[in-house]
């Protein structure tokens, strides 16, 4: 079938196209239809079928006889550990946690706080939740005690499983004492934390609320998995929105299981049995969808990496890890192709491996750089293809479905729009503009399954920041255009939002922190270019009259709160004083044009400005920082 038979076969008859693709998973009781569109703008998909995603993700794999395959690799090079886990054992080991959180009182519809780094256990504990119909929700380890504390006040867990540390090269991050202090802040409090123990840091365990990962699931019945509803959620994301709260978004389980299965074939290419590596972290939306369910749900063997492209121990890293595992589909961010090529411009060290494992590279999550593709479509010899999607979608808006035919590609555009997603460019009046024209890039509603269904606690929210804009339409936050032959291009956010090494942050957020230093009258935090993670924060910061203090005492100090408030993966580190912020008449900041100055390109003074020689000081504010016209 080609690619606009496949879309076109959507269009026809959306309702037969995803009941087809339903029926590649289990169910305890089928759904009678698809979309559920009495509450719209509110939808719902398979709402009244019942299944389990634990079942789907791994004992239905066993019963069929995948028992002996390796669900997991994990491989270590920070701790310098490999192990394979099978689909049975997986089964054993999953039963048995989910068994121990049940005689601990989780039940169907309690939620579970994830807070750990890349090793099998995160996603154990992801499907213990799912086994029992507990909604996880799984932190990021590079967020600081505030945001965890923030996502802990938001979702009210009933447990928080931890683990003691994680490791980062050179440095150990000290999960248990974040989350001691993130318990400290948090209004709510679980009834008990589960520690899994690390040996390159044991954790002290607070008698009463802690427990042991071993130790609590000793003696106890393992948990058989527990039917949910089609629209019971199976867990909650939280993700960088306008503001320093989070957004909360929910994933219903059968969508979620549905279009993550349906992905694998037709937009991967892998075949069940084959192994597929999304270079990723369990803490982001990549990581839910393609370390852990999507490879498990079609039965694929998904690798865990605690490592990073370069540096554990080189720039080989990846091509060692193709070799070991035969590793078919590898997905990953362009940050972490940009940071090997820069170690490794020629990609000399891909002549010591065997690479023919390797069918097909993927990249999302931030704008792929025409220099990055060309230099892995070079060097790999396979096609690369570049993806758009968010958090909230879950899975690929828009793509080149290799596994259905294996589109021209276009550099500079992740390819067309999937099905189920009618995407549109419209104008400030909500009016779709012609081909090669620039505008917001919205989908028509309802969005296709597994998508957001809203956000945690939040319906107004979620309508406000995503349904408002355009009536009828998702808006995507994104901004570009699309061409003659329907390629989207994807240009730029229409909001505060920032992609730092393929991680999406809040310039907002950020703003919120440094306001609350005491010697910032005023402050902004813009996006600025940077060659190896595409963009990086940079603050200004307006004193207090009268504060009389040191510029590089008050930058560092705001750096080290915006680290210590929001964490590490904010990458913080460039910040200027300046006695103004540019406005227009009626106070808005003119954050647009300083990033555009920072980045060296052309800007037009808007006709709004309140005074333009505030322009001037902000590029010499920006050269002493070696940002502005370098
Ligand atoms: N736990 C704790 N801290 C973490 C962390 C984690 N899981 N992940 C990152 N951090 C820390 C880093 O140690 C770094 O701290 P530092 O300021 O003390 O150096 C900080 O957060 C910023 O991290 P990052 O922006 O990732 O930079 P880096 O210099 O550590 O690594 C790359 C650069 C390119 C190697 C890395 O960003 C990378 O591999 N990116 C791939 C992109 C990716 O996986 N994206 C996920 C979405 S697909
Ligand atoms: P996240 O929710 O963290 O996955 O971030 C989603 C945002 O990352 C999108 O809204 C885009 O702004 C950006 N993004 C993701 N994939 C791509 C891509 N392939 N090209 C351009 N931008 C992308």
């Amino acid at each position: 079938m080609s690619y606009k038979a496949l879309y076109k076969s959507w269009q026809d008859n959306p309702a037969a196209f995803w009941m087809g693709a339903a029926q590649a998973i289990d169910w305890v009781k089928p759904p009678s239809k698809a979309l559920f569109d009495d509450k719209a703008p509110f939808y719902e998909w398979y709402a009244d079928g019942q299944l389990n995603g634990c079942w789907n993700a791994v004992d239905r794999h066993v019963q069929a006889g995948r028992g002996d395959q390796a669900a997991i690799i994990y491989d270590s090079p920070v701790t310098q550990t490999k192990q394979q886990i099978t689909y049975a054992e997986l089964q054993t080991r999953v039963a048995s946690l989910a068994g121990a959180l049940r005689a601990k009182g989780v039940e169907k519809g309690d939620r579970v706080l994830i807070y750990m780094p890349m090793v099998p256990e995160a996603v154990e504990a992801m499907l213990a939740c799912a086994r029992l119909g507990a909604i996880h929700s799984v932190v990021f380890g590079g967020f600081a005690a505030n945001e965890l504390a923030v996502r802990v006040d938001d979702a009210q867990p009933k447990c928080i499983i931890a683990a003691s540390c994680g490791i980062e090269p050179g440095r150990i991050v000290h999960y248990k004492p974040l989350l001691d202090g993130a318990l400290d802040i948090a209004s709510h409090q679980p009834d008990f934390c589960v520690i899994f123990q690390r040996d390159q840091e044991v954790a002290k365990l607070e008698p009463g609320r802690d427990v042991d990962w071993h130790a609590f699931q000793y003696g106890v019945d393992p948990a058989e998995c527990v039917p949910v509803a089609g629209n019971h959620p199976a867990y909650i994301l939280y993700t960088s929105g306008t503001t320093g709260q989070p957004k909360g978004v929910v994933r219903h389980t059968a969508g979620h299981l549905v279009s993550l299965h349906w992905t694998m074939k037709n937009i991967y290419n892998v075949q069940p049995g084959g192994v597929y590596w999304a270079a990723s972290d369990v803490g982001w939306v990549v990581g839910h969808s393609y370390i852990c369910y999507a490879p498990l749900v079609h039965g694929n063997t998904t690798v865990i990496y605690e490592g990073k492209p370069v540096g554990t121990p080189d720039a080989g890293a990846f091509w060692r890890m193709i070799e070991e595992y035969k590793i078919k589909c590898l997905f990953t961010a362009p940050t972490a192709f940009r940071a090997i090529k820069r170690e490794d411009p020629e990609g000399k060290l891909m002549g010591d491996y065997d690479l023919s494992s390797l069918q097909s590279l993927f990249l999302a999550g931030e704008r792929a750089d025409p220099d990055t593709i060309e230099w892995a479509q070079r060097h790999l010899g396979v096609p690369v293809i570049d993806h758009w999607w968010q958090t909230e979608t879950g899975f690929a808006i828009a793509a080149s479905p290799l596994g259905v035919e294996a589109l021209p590609v276009k550099i500079g555009s992740p390819s067309v729009p999937m099905p189920g997603y009618d995407v549109q460019i419209l104008d400030e009046g909500g009016h779709p503009v012609a081909p090669g024209e620039l505008g917001a890039i919205a989908i028509k509603l309802p969005l296709p399954p597994g998508t957001l269904p809203t956000l945690w606690n939040a319906a107004e929210r979620y309508q406000k920041s995503y349904l408002d804009q355009f009536p009828g339409y998702y808006a995507t936050g994104d901004a570009g255009m699309k061409d003659e032959d329907g390629y989207l291009y994807i240009m730029a956010r229409t909001d505060d939002v920032i992609n730092v090494a393929g991680h999406r942050l809040s310039t907002g957020a950020m703003e919120e922190v440094l306001a609350a230093h005491p010697n910032v009258a005023e402050c902004a935090v813009i996006g600025v270019k940077d060659d190896l993670k595409g963009q990086l924060p940079l603050g200004f910061l307006c004193m207090n009259a009268g504060a009389n203090r040191d510029e590089a005492e008050v930058t560092g100090e705001v750096i080290k709160l915006v680290r210590d408030k929001i964490g590490p993966v904010a990458a913080f580190k460039l910040a200027v004083v300046v006695d103004r912020l540019p406005k227009t008449r009626s106070g808005k900041i003119l954050r647009g044009t300083m990033a555009k100055i920072a980045d060296g390109e052309d800007y037009k003074t808007p006709a709004t400005i309140d005074d333009p020689v505030i322009l001037d000081e902000i590029t010499s504010a920006l050269q002493r920082v070696g940002y502005g016209g370098r």
